[in-house]
């Protein structure tokens, strides 16, 4: 792992080490890729114009989320399926958090239970609820969560029905997998995958265990999400929501600024710019675009956290400059559970801590709360009509 020392290289790792189908699945987008290869590309749009003469001797990295300080201004996003890629990844995931003192999200659709990792994982753990149809059993798992401890609860919006993941349907994706003619060529080239796969007890997700075929439905185009999850889900439901669950709340999965108020309005305590790193509405808004227009209508009242194509630490600066109090890590520590396990995370997580201090000591921002948008350069298009202006 050590000889990795960006996230594109994690990445590769994870690609040398899945079977096709199986790597896809987590680095795939929906339909055309457009949001997914866009949402890397805003951070790309986005120049910084550092200050000089500051000294940046000693750099403070560490944030403060609800009161509680965070080792790095990053927390780990859920990803369902992980165990599929990498056994054990959940876990892996949720220890490398607690080692760099960052919350990690157990997802709905994770390959362990709300238990297991309040067991195995020392840290600031939040539970992210999909709104399933079977409302017993949605009930059912937040209360447990809330019985294990867990800090915060995050209520992902932006997939009332599954986006259109066609790498998936191209692979015959099915969870758990089943050999075919499909993918059997695949297998046979990984076999250090393919013989523990076959071999051990195939991983499941106990969350959803019961609900119906976790086999994507070629004839309908949907997986899991359309099958399970409930469209009708609204406002109302969310401040059902909201009356459940007592500790902090979270909503995550929204662009438009409209959203804003009334969100806001049913008592929610933290909001996540996201769509879902681009798997589910393709051509929707890149989240870096979407920030600073989220940030303006949240108006200092709650902390907005991004998610989206983050790959390296400029990318995290970038997004606080423009107003976020935080990341999530979606595929970035991904990559690293599934080139590398525990130690593949630990490493995604030491590159972008290393490449944000790095960041920071070149821009002259020793600390978090010197970041903001006077180290950014004016986008080359404003600039250029501004000439034209004069
Ligand atoms: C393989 C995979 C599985 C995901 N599973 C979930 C999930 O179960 N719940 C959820 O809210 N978001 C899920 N997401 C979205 C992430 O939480 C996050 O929004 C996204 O990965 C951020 O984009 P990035 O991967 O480009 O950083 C998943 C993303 C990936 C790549």
């Amino acid at each position: 792992m050590n000889d990795c020392y960006s996230i594109e290289r994690l990445r590769e790792a994870a690609r040398s080490r899945l079977p096709r189908g199986v790597f896809d699945f987590y680095d795939g987008g929906a339909e055309d890729e457009v949001t997914l290869t866009d949402n890397c590309d805003a951070f790309q749009r986005v120049r910084l114009s550092p200050r000089v003469l500051r000294n940046v001797a000693h750099v403070d990295m560490s944030a403060q989320l609800f009161g509680l300080p965070m080792g790095l201004p990053i927390a780990i996003a859920p990803t369902g399926a992980v165990g599929f890629g990498w056994r054990g990844g959940d876990v892996a995931l949720a220890q490398a958090a607690a080692k760099y003192g960052i919350p990690y999200t157990l997802s709905t659709s994770a390959t362990a239970s709300i238990e297991e990792i309040a067991d195995k994982a020392p840290g600031r753990l939040w539970f992210q609820a999909y709104i399933l149809q079977d409302k017993a059993r949605l009930n059912a798992l937040i209360d447990r969560a809330e019985a294990a401890g867990y800090e915060a609860l995050v209520i992902t919006v932006d997939l009332p029905v599954g986006g259109k993941r066609e790498r998936d349907l191209l692979n015959g994706l099915s969870f758990p997998m089943k050999l075919g003619y499909k993918n059997i060529g695949q297998f046979v080239r990984k076999p250090f995958w393919s013989l523990d796969m076959l071999l051990r007890k195939p991983p499941f997700m106990p969350s959803l265990q019961g609900l119906a075929s976790l086999q994507t439905d070629k004839t309908k185009m949907q997986g899991v999400a359309g099958m399970n999850y409930d469209p009708a889900f609204d406002l109302t439901a969310l401040r059902a929501l909201r009356d459940r669950w007592p500790r902090k709340l979270i909503v995550k999965g929204i662009v438009n600024p409209l959203d804003v108020d009334a969100i806001l309005d049913v008592g929610v305590d933290a909001l996540v710019v996201s769509n879902h790193g681009g798997r589910q509405l393709d051509t929707g808004v890149a989240t870096l675009d979407a920030l600073p227009g989220i940030v303006r209508a949240v108006n200092n009242r709650v902390p907005v956290l991004i998610d989206g194509g983050i790959r390296r630490g400029s990318d995290v600066f970038k997004a606080l400059a423009l107003g976020a109090s935080g990341v999530l890590s979606g595929r970035a520590t991904l990559f690293g559970v599934l080139g590398g396990g525990y130690h593949g995370v630990d490493r995604a997580l030491a590159i972008l801590g290393d490449e944000l201090r790095r960041t920071m000591q070149l821009c002259g921002t020793p600390t978090l709360a010197d970041i903001d948008s006077s180290v950014l350069a004016q986008p080359t298009s404003n600039r250029g009509k501004e000439e034209a202006a004069i």
